[in-house]
């Protein structure tokens, strides 16, 4: 039997994501901010996290994929979908529900910086920092875990429990 133990309820991604809009809302503000969400896991997070900036943003997606299994990532990234709207000379800032190894976003990050953005920086619901192998380092983040897999609010296993409203360490 899969046990789901509890790492962070409701209210206390509520509080996080308020905190995080206020961090963000303050260092950009007067500067024109693109989002971009990383598909599918960051659409929850992205969705809640925008209706709490005081600051206006432009929101694009991006989705990849990993070629992994359904718990690690392989480090050999695709890019299936691009962003459409410019990002030369802009401030971009990705938003990711978790940061594990940190070969996606180090590919992500290169990405956007060849592509002409001014700068490039990272929100990140879940910090996990064990199987990290590159020198990525999430500039906003919610949560810090050391290891563990994790699911809700976006995050999946093998595609299901995105849509739980808790995020839960899942030991299959
Ligand atoms: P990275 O390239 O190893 O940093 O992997 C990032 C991606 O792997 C995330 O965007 C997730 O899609 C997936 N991933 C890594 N750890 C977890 C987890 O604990 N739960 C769900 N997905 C995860």
């Amino acid at each position: 039997m899969s046990e789901f133990i509890p790492v962070l309820t409701k209210e206390e991604i509520e509080v996080q994501v308020s905190l995080i809009a206020q961090r963000i809302s303050t260092d950009y503000k007067d500067r024109e901010l693109i989002l971009i969400g990383i598909l599918k896991g960051a659409f929850i997070f992205l969705s809640d996290l925008i209706r709490q900036l005081s600051i206006p943003v432009k929101v694009d997606f991006m989705c990849v994929s990993s070629y992994g299994d359904n718990t690690s990532s392989s480090g050999r990234i695709k890019l299936t979908k691009d962003v459409d709207i410019e990002i030369k000379n802009k401030d971009i800032l990705i938003v990711e529900d978790i940061v594990d190894t940190g070969l996606t976003l180090s590919y992500l990050v290169d990405y956007l910086k060849s592509s002409g953005a001014a700068s490039v920086r990272i929100c990140t619901l879940i910090d996990k920092r064990e199987r990290r192998e590159t020198d990525v380092t999430a500039d906003y983040a919610c949560h810090t875990v050391e290891k563990g897999f994790l699911v809700g609010y976006g995050l999946d296993y093998a595609e299901f429990y995105r849509n739980l409203p808790e995020v839960y360490h899942l030991k299959l």
